[in-house]
């Protein structure tokens, strides 16, 4: 029987080249989204591939049919081996110093939502041996940025969020696990008008997560590596000297 993978955010970016990687690779995929007609598009390019694609047309800030719709994909395409919230928002380059509204929004969709999907779906893979949620979060959330205050922030809930709870869904049998990456080339990157160093395809993204996804046990995922590295320096750095650095960087923005 072929493996299960669901997928949030499968309309565009990573989750759409992930989708299309695992089901390259055999697996079935659950691909959700808002924009059904981008996962019907995604479902026939993947056709000639070895495992079929489910477009699942799914808001995940729509907590009156969230579950509904999750459990009757579940019923249809059974419970998934692995299950990827990787839908996700950002709004760059607004100048303000902060925006209550926006930082509601992303939060809502960033936050909010994804532990609403963690929460729906720990009692049901539960039964089920072997199965990971995996999170995707961002290096963005290993420390305030300028200009980005409501994605950092939301990405840091959300990675110590997946921090807290992690040994009490191990102690249940979940494998739960976090993607944090640099830049990919996708959307939701294209609205940056800022230079972003060592940026990778959409497509060499899905090559690196499936095979962490499949061959490693690691908590974190990272890519691309060396960004990362760097990124996790900057997150010892005092104070005094973070500071100055992201000072250059808000004047360079
Ligand atoms: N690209 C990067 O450099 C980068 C780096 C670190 C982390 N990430 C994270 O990676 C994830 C994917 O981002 P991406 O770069 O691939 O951007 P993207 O191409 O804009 O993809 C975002 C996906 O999220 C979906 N989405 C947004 N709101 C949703 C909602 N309310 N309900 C269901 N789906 C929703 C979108 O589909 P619909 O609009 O069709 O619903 C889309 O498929 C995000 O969580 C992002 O924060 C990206």
């Amino acid at each position: 029987m072929k493996k299960l993978i669901f997928i949030t955010g499968a309309s565009s970016g990573i989750g759409y080249e992930v989708s299309k990687e695992f089901s390259r690779q055999g697996w079935n995929v659950i691909s959700s989204a808002r924009r059904i007609n981008l996962l019907n598009n995604l479902a026939n390019t993947c056709k000639s591939y070895r495992g079929d694609v489910f477009p699942l047309k799914l808001d995940i800030t729509d907590t009156a049919t969230l579950k509904k719709k999750i459990y009757l994909a579940i019923k249809k395409y059974g419970i998934p081996d692995i299950i990827f919230l990787n839908a996700g928002t950002n709004n760059p380059n607004s100048k303000k110093i902060l925006s209550v509204e926006e930082t509601k929004k992303i939060f809502n969709i960033n936050f909010f939502s994804v532990i609403e999907c963690i929460s729906i779906f720990l009692p049901i893979i539960k039964k089920k041996k072997n199965c990971q949620i995996i999170i995707m979060s961002s290096v963005a959330g290993y420390r305030g940025l300028p200009y980005a205050s409501a994605y950092c922030s939301s990405k840091s809930a959300l990675t110590s969020f997946t921090e807290s709870i992690f040994n009490q869904c191990k102690q249940i049998g979940v494998n739960l696990r976090l993607v944090n990456p640099g830049f990919v080339k996708t959307p939701l990157t294209d609205k940056n008008n800022f230079p972003m160093p060592m940026i990778i395809t959409a497509k060499k993204a899905s090559k690196i997560l499936y095979k962490k996804f499949i061959f490693s046990k690691k908590f974190e995922i990272n890519l691309p590596i060396i960004f990362c590295l760097i990124m996790k320096l900057l997150r010892i750095l005092p104070y005094s000297i973070y500071f100055k650095i992201t000072n250059k960087l808000l004047k360079s923005l």
